[in-house]
């Protein structure tokens, strides 16, 4: 018998919620063990990733519903402390499927790896000399690493470009270009570029000092776009018209003004962030792009774009660097991440990157429609009374009455929790 039977996904007990998960993806229960509390990264696989292993670090685990994209119902995985983040994302994402879901994809893999090349009479002529060899070096490249070719990957170019008011002088940037495919890259292109460091010293005469990767992928761009009907913007005492009128302008705060567009853009990556870390990718490496990114023009400004669309809906749109990888590193090591990319039905780094930039876009729907309209503290306020009740010691049949009451109260402290829980067990 269904236990789960008309129960929504945020009802169901955690038992049921795996469940769930098997009967919509036909997965079997070896596929998700990764989301079981033993059955993520063991001790041993930990001490063999980092130095100086004491334990390992828990953060919780949520699936967002209701994406739908590219045409395909996607159960997303995300890691993330925060209260609201996965409920919001599930929210917005339910807004978009009434008008057809997320399209959603990356333009291409390619990574770029930087050589700094000093003590040069004449950057420039090194500059031209280098790309007089262009086609060795990119063969050089290529036999380092001819495994890659197999996959369709492998080097792709060598660009060539002059500093000229730097501290120390003009000095020339080598950036050697690699389709990474469905590698994160980074050892990849850095040992590539080691290879690269002596022929380049002996063609320019110079001396190669830095050789490392550049986190600006701006050639490894992921992108979503979505339509949202006005029906469904509206709420409450909303109209649709000024829920999307809203949320533009409060866009338009964000891509005018650093200050703001700080705050909108970690917005986005709440969403990014969790999806990356649910796959044992690195983050930081996403964080650093998505950041540099949007100061690319100069000054630092929105990941996503709002706009009304001819008939009145609101259509949003984000595009930003996503360097993933889905072969090797710590997404192998890692069972949460193996069960994170079965879950999502992932099969390239660009159907996963698609999905993060879907879910940053949502996310960034939810906080924007938040602040635009009865501010953003109300949508918190049950779940952080949720976590005020356990913080304060609440037992688990406890937890949601002491949260409601709280709410109710409008007076929601720690001290206030611990005064209603000592009076419920008789202290
Ligand atoms: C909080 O984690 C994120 C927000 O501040 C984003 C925003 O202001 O757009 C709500």
């Amino acid at each position: 018998m269904d236990l789960t039977m008309n129960k929504k996904f945020y009802q169901q007990s955690i038992p049921e919620r795996l469940e769930t998960l098997k009967e919509r993806t036909g997965l079997k229960p070896e596929d998700l063990k990764g989301f079981n509390p033993n059955g993520g990264l063991s001790l041993e696989s930990a001490n063999g990733m980092i130095e100086n292993v004491v334990g390992l670090y828990s953060l919780p685990l949520g699936i967002a519903q209701n994406f739908f994209i590219n045409g395909r119902e996607v159960l997303v995985p995300m890691a993330i402390e925060e209260p609201s983040v996965v409920a919001s994302a599930s929210f917005m994402a339910k807004l978009a499927k009434a008008s057809g879901g997320f399209e959603a994809g990356m333009r291409s893999q390619e990574m770029i790896g930087q050589l700094q090349v000093l003590d040069l009479a004449d950057p420039h002529q090194a500059a031209a000399q280098v790309l007089e060899e262009k086609e060795a070096l990119l063969a050089k490249a290529a036999a380092f690493h001819p495994n890659l070719a197999k996959y369709g990957g492998g080097p792709r170019n060598l660009e060539v470009r002059v500093i000229e008011d730097s501290p120390i002088g003009a000095f020339l940037v080598v950036h050697l270009i690699v389709d990474v495919q469905d590698a994160m890259g980074a050892n990849l292109i850095n040992s590539m570029l080691e290879h690269l460091a002596s022929p380049i010293e002996e063609i320019t005469g110079g001396r190669v000092h830095l050789r490392i990767l550049s986190n600006l992928s701006d050639r490894r761009l992921a992108w979503a776009r979505a339509r949202f009907a006005l029906a469904e913007l509206a709420f409450g005492d909303y109209s649709g018209e000024e829920v999307r009128d809203g949320i533009i302008e409060a866009w338009a705060f964000a891509d005018c003004d650093p200050y703001r567009a700080a705050t909108h853009n970690k917005g986005v990556m709440n969403g990014i962030d969790a999806v990356v870390l649910a796959c044992a990718n690195d983050w930081r490496a996403v964080e650093a792009g998505a950041h540099a990114y949007a100061a690319r023009s100069g000054r630092y400004r929105s990941l996503t774009q709002w706009s009304k669309a001819e008939n009145g809906d609101l259509l949003g749109f984000i595009e930003l660097p996503m360097a993933l990888g889905i072969v090797g590193g710590a997404t192998k090591l890692h069972p949460t991440a193996q069960a994170s990319l079965k879950l999502m039905g992932v099969k390239t780094v660009a159907e996963l990157g698609g999905i993060a930039a879907a879910v940053g876009l949502a996310q960034n729907l939810g906080a924007l429609r938040a602040l635009a309209t009865e501010g953003i503290q109300r949508g918190h306020m049950s779940l952080h009374a949720r976590q005020i009740a356990l913080t304060a010691g609440a037992k688990p049949e406890q937890v949601d009455r002491l949260a409601k009451m709280l709410v109710e109260e409008k007076n929601i402290k720690l001290t206030r929790a611990q005064e209603i829980l000592a009076q419920w067990n008789g202290k």
